[in-house]
């Protein structure tokens, strides 16, 4: 008998209007549409093989044997995959992160968007870039904008069928950099999909969710006006905003450290010196220094010179999920 191994990758990408909150927590239905750049520079890169003789699912990240919840979350998306392939059979999944794990970077986007396509393709499926997307979203609702190419929307929509994220432009549209300001390597103690849950203990949240369609606008427009100061408004409002939540929230949710405010009012300063440039932050300590990406090496050089910041990583606009092999198998 014979099978298949696909290996696929996929990019992390960098939320201008983030997503914040679930209608369905199951299904990964967003609060609200978020918009975000693939970021060239991170990636993880996922090899799926489904075979008879395997008797349960194995996973493999960054050559360590992972076990529980890690296991569960990737079995959860196989057994999708398995349904809509009419197969039952056990997948074995070897993934790398080509980032360093330790640096604080999230990789569940990149993990399941490469975990997404790898496995379809493995399971014999020929998904189009919207049904990858849907099957991303299960996985981590930001992975659904890691399937797409570039500068990515992800319409919140009303169901599964019409939840998932599309190209708004290529990544060749605009020379843009986002110089991510290590400032943490601690794996943060609340992750996003437990920080999703309690979003809607804060006060704030329906105001975010309702106001959302005017900055997705914003947004949208700034990128394809290539428009640099409506862009810093909206992605720095947008930023404080989903913080403004996380702090309220029940327990309340603190993701910021002293030295990413000392970057964040770095980054205002230079703005009101005349650089383009401007911050956002996910779910955790580091500061994501948005700037063109002609500037980007003296953006680095001055962000390594802020007391607390450990290192700099930078990327560019990334492209879409790609498969980059496929091997027969004899079995
Ligand atoms: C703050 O996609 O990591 O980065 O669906 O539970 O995996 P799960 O959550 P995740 O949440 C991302 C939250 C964010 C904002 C964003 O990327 O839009």
């Amino acid at each position: 008998m014979s099978t298949r191994t696909v290996t696929s990758v996929a990019c992390a990408n960098i939320a201008f209007i983030k997503y914040w909150g679930n209608r369905d927590e199951s299904l990964r239905l967003p609060a609200n549409g978020s918009i975000s750049m693939n970021l060239d520079g991170l990636f993880t890169r996922t090899s799926v093989t489904f075979s008879a003789s395997t008797q349960t699912d194995k996973l493999f990240l960054n050559k360590t044997s992972i076990h529980g919840p890690g296991l569960d979350r990737v079995s959860a998306m196989l057994d999708l995959v398995r349904g809509m392939a009419g197969t039952n059979q056990r997948a074995e999944v070897i993934s790398e992160n080509n980032f360093p794990s330790g640096a604080g970077i999230a990789s569940s986007a990149s993990a399941f968007a490469a975990l997404a396509l790898a496995s379809s393709k493995a399971a014999g499926l020929d998904l189009s870039e919207r049904d990858l997307s849907r099957l991303a979203r299960r996985g981590s609702g930001s992975a659904s904008r890691s399937i797409p190419a570039g500068f990515v929307e992800w319409q919140a929509g009303t169901d599964d069928e019409d939840s998932f994220a599309v190209s708004i432009a290529p990544p060749a549209h605009w020379q843009l950099a986002d110089c991510i300001a290590i400032v943490s390597s601690v794996h943060k103690k609340t992750g996003s999909t437990e920080g999703h849950a309690i979003a809607k203990t804060s006060p704030l949240q329906n105001a975010r969710v309702a106001d959302a369609p005017r900055r997705l606008d914003l947004c949208r427009r700034a990128i394809l006006d290539r428009d640099f100061d409506a862009l810093a408004a909206i992605v720095e409002l947008d930023s404080d905003m989903m913080h403004a939540v996380m702090m309220t929230s029940s327990p309340a949710l603190h993701y910021w450290q002293p030295a990413s405010l000392a970057v964040m009012k770095a980054v205002q300063q230079w703005r009101e010196e005349g650089s383009p440039v401007c911050y956002t932050v996910d779910a955790g300590a580091n500061i994501h220094v948005i700037c063109l990406e002609k500037e980007a090496e003296q953006i680095a050089l001055r962000l390594r010179k802020i007391a607390g910041v450990k290192d700099v990583l930078t990327a560019r606009p990334g492209g879409s999920a790609k498969v980059i092999e496929q091997k027969q198998i004899v079995e």
